[in-house]
């Protein structure tokens, strides 16, 4: 008799462990906006640009983010930022702020310390149609925080809650009340580890996510980040939290969804030049669960069952897409020299790689980079 009810107990438990597992990629709701999925690509300056970001939609990434952009620049320049319905510009700045082709669902991250900087950019926003506003408090470049912005806002948390306020304010008066969202990381430094409180205070002023990257001000992207704090936070705030650090696998994300209870994560560092992860890691998350039940946790690291295995070829049509996509943007002379350095992450721990980065360095047009690929992997793109 014990025999049995042991095993019945054993059976709800795994049935209830197999029921979480297979639940971890799900649709979520930020305020009024409803996401197919909790898989989202992080705002990356200089690498997320509307190209990328349209790749990596198509990959399965359900939400992204511009890079930050100055609100002070953006409302006193809207003209160059393509804000103005008068004028079509084809420039950097415009792109920066687009849609992508493909990207259903994006936010345009804003960074700045003036609420009403604030609202004028966010109000000037109406042309694009953004799906939420983010506000970026983490970013820990110095001439970003010397101005009172990014991650210095941190040192500030009632300025948080006046820009939160100011851009709530601005959703509501012309961008049809679109979510608010604020990216935080978790203090300064270790001596001020406050990313409760100013997650608590962004969420009071009508923040409808937060985003957070537990590293201080002061570790910069050095160091490990700690995914104790999104666990932490999680239990004390009630809109969604996102993580963020050290997702350079489908099997990071997966540890993560699991060990912080975060409701979504976003890749960064682990999505440039492999928009493929987004793909990977849905099919890891929906994977039977019996394929990892079976195997060691380390296979489940490294084997990823249910990946889709993606081959060098595909890699490199990936990035000769990116190339010819941001080529329209903003011309291809500009595009070849930005590609360089996204080059680098597409060929990145590829075999021979370094030897197709030498070549591509010295590429200018779009031809020669395709005729640089096609001499390394054979003729096919
Ligand atoms: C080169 C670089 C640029 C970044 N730009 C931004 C940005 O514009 N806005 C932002 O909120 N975070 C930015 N981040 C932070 C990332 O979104 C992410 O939170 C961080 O890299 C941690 O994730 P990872 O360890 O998986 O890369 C940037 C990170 C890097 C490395």
């Amino acid at each position: 008799m014990w025999f049995v009810v042991i095993f019945l107990h054993l059976g709800l438990c795994y049935t209830i462990w197999k029921n979480i597992v297979l639940s971890l990629y799900h649709p979520i709701k930020i305020g009024s906006l409803e996401l197919p999925g909790n898989l989202f690509l992080a705002p990356v300056a200089g690498y997320t640009d509307r190209a990328f970001r349209s790749i990596c939609a198509e990959e399965g990434a359900c939400f992204s983010f511009t890079e930050l952009v100055s609100a002070e620049a953006l409302y006193r320049n809207y003209g160059r930022y393509g804000l103005d319905v008068n004028e079509s510009s084809l420039n950097t700045a415009a792109n920066l702020v687009r849609r992508g082709a493909s990207e259903k669902r994006y936010a345009v991250q804003l960074f700045g310390a003036q609420s009403e900087s604030i609202y004028k950019a966010a109000s000037l926003l109406a042309p694009l149609y953004p799906d939420a506003v983010d506000i970026n408090a983490g970013c820990p470049v110095p001439k970003v925080v010397k101005n009172g912005a990014g991650s210095a806002l941190m040192k500030d948390p009632a300025n948080i809650g006046r820009i939160v306020e100011a851009a709530v304010r601005a959703s509501r008066d012309c961008l049809g009340g679109v979510p608010v969202t604020v990216k935080i990381r978790s203090g300064w430094d270790s001596a001020s580890l406050n990313y409760a409180e100013c997650a608590r205070i962004a969420v009071e002023a009508g923040a409808q996510m937060i985003s957070l990257h537990p590293r201080t001000r002061a570790q910069h992207y050095g160091g490990r980040s700690d995914w104790s704090h999104i666990a932490d936070l999680v239990t004390r705030i009630n809109v969604p939290v996102t993580g963020s650090g050290d997702l350079y696998t489908p099997h990071d994300a997966k540890r993560m969804l699991l060990e912080t209870g975060c409701a979504a994560v976003m890749f960064a560092r682990g999505a440039m030049g492999n928009p493929f992860i987004f793909s990977e890691t849905r099919s890891l998350l929906e994977a039977d669960a019996d394929s990892c039940a079976e195997s060691s946790a380390e296979f489940c690291a490294n084997g990823m069952p249910g990946a889709v295995h993606v081959s060098f070829s595909a890699r490199m049509a990936a990035a000769l897409r990116h190339l010819e996509m941001l080529a329209a943007d903003i011309g291809e002379r500009a595009a070849c020299l930005e590609m360089r350095k996204q080059f680098c992450a597409y060929t990145k721990g590829i075999p021979g790689g370094a030897a197709l980065r030498d070549k591509a360095v010295h590429a200018q047009t779009i031809e020669e980079y395709r005729q640089i690929v096609n001499e390394t992997i054979g003729g096919i793109l």
